[in-house]
């Protein structure tokens, strides 16, 4: 493979001109902090007036708005979880009367309920600033054209990319997820500089590429925003070789606001800046709730600071990740890649494993591709991973048995379990057209 950096991305590298970011970009930490507590104050009083939830939650917690007096007395009221928005299914979350809600989201709800989320006209306004200066610190700029494949319609990807770049003065391509081939068509016809999509169907991208004979590097792309699913810097080095892009991640989640809450800078790449004018993060020990340092592992917790329609009270999102100082953002601290959520943690005789880490794993391991799926079965009392992988196509028949000794073993080093990996052939397992479910469980209980 090629080095990731070309002639087409290395002028990337350099941070925007101060003249392009927002004020609050460039604000000092206590301008910024002092901010953050007008409209946290703002937010708990928003939320305990409008919404019966935190009025009672609030109340059984002997908590009120106004003993808020510095941003640390957040951690005294109570935290908000998936669960709550269910039950309050289907707008009773909602602090606005419904007249004044502009548009709903939802989740894909795969089990029981969809949580419902809303947006009063300031709020789109709002989610679009953050998007466009999302898009901005990825190295987008007003006159790109931007090729967006995250899915349009319930989910908050399509949309929320959608007006931040119309926002920061793109060309938007409203493509969404599906129709691989016709993907690559408008790549390659429409030259766009900028694409946002899910980085498991990007991969489906790049690969439908070299099936119809064509260079994916040799594309008009320049900058990938990744997001919406953990992925690794292995697949980060994978992408930016194989389309000779810089890759940076993307996170947000729909009960906070959709994409957008945290960025990651592509002249650092070093972990997602939190856009902390609008959302005031914590990290707490997911077992106990206490909070925890900055720079300590735990549960990222988020605290919406202007919301209207569906203002968010310390919500618990189960990502894992820890807090870091700021950088390229000076005053806004980043939070570390998502390594995986609370729920996708699998636990294998006694040993806690998270799909990133087989990720790590798989893409350094010679002849196989990022293409893998997750298997978990009873074998008699014991609990049996099996890690499907395929092939890279130009992988020999000799090599996978070796491959797939290899990643027993690394996994078995860094993980400390024993998991099977069988090396399948290449296109033969399911690919994702948004969010990338890895794993089955065809346990007997
Ligand atoms: O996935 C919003 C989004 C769209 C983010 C497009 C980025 C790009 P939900 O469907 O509500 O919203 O899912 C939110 O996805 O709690 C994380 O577990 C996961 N997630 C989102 N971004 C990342 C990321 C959108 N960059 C859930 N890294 C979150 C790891 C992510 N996980």
């Amino acid at each position: 493979m090629t080095s990731a950096t070309s002639e087409k991305t290395r002028r990337l590298g350099a941070a925007p001109e101060p003249a392009l970011l927002d004020p609050a970009e460039r604000m000092g930490v206590d301008e910024l902090r002092a901010l953050q507590l007008e409209r946290l104050q703002w937010t708990l009083r928003h939320a305990y007036d409008n919404v019966p939830h935190y009025r009672a939650a609030f109340d059984a917690a002997g908590v009120h708005p106004d003993d808020c007096r510095e941003l640390a007395d957040l951690a005294r009221f109570p935290t908000t979880a998936k669960a709550d928005l269910r039950e309050n299914y289907p707008f009773g979350m909602f602090a606005v009367p419904q007249d004044e809600v502009r548009r709903v989201h939802a989740s894909s709800g795969t089990t029981g309920r969809p949580t419902v989320v809303g947006y009063t006209e300031r709020d789109i306004a709002t989610w679009a600033t953050v998007m466009a200066r999302s898009i901005r610190a990825a190295g987008g700029r007003a006159g790109d054209k931007l090729h967006n494949a995250y899915g349009y319609g319930l989910f908050t990807g399509g949309l929320g990319a959608h007006y931040g770049a119309e926002a920061l003065g793109c060309t938007v391509i409203p493509v969404s997820g599906g129709m691989t081939p016709r993907q690559v068509q408008l790549i390659t016809d429409f030259e766009p500089r900028v694409i946002m999509v899910t980085p498991s169907y990007m991969l489906t991208v790049i690969d439908e590429f070299e099936k119809q004979g064509l260079d994916p590097r040799a594309s008009s792309l320049q900058i990938g925003i990744f997001g919406a699913e953990p992925w690794t810097e292995q697949m980060r080095t994978e992408m930016e070789e194989r389309l000779d892009i810089e890759a940076v991640d993307i996170y947000g989640l729909s009960e906070v606001m959709g994409p957008g809450i945290a960025q990651e800078c592509v002249e650092t790449k070093d972990g997602l800046h939190i856009w902390e004018d609008h959302f005031l993060p914590e990290v707490i020990d997911p077992a106990t709730g206490e909070v925890l340092p900055e720079g300590e592992q735990g549960e990222l917790v988020l605290t919406s600071l202007t919301k209207e329609a569906l203002p968010i009270i310390r919500y618990r999102t189960r990502d894992l990740t820890r807090l870091l100082p700021g950088t390229a953002r000076p005053a806004m601290r980043r939070m570390e890649k998502v390594t995986g959520r609370t729920d996708d943690m699998i636990i294998l005789r006694g040993v806690n494993l998270f799909p990133t880490q087989i990720e790590e794993v798989v893409l350094r391991t010679p002849g196989l591709s990022p293409h893998f799926s997750l298997e978990l079965t009873s074998r008699g009392r014991m609990d049996h991973l099996t890690v499907h992988v395929e092939a890279r196509p130009d992988c020999a028949a000799q090599r996978r048995d070796v491959a797939a000794r290899e990643v027993e073993k690394a996994v078995k080093d860094t993980v400390g379990t024993s998991v099977e990996v069988r090396v399948v052939d290449p296109e033969t397992l399911a690919r994702s057209v948004g969010k990338l479910q890895r794993l089955t469980d065809h346990r007997d209980r």
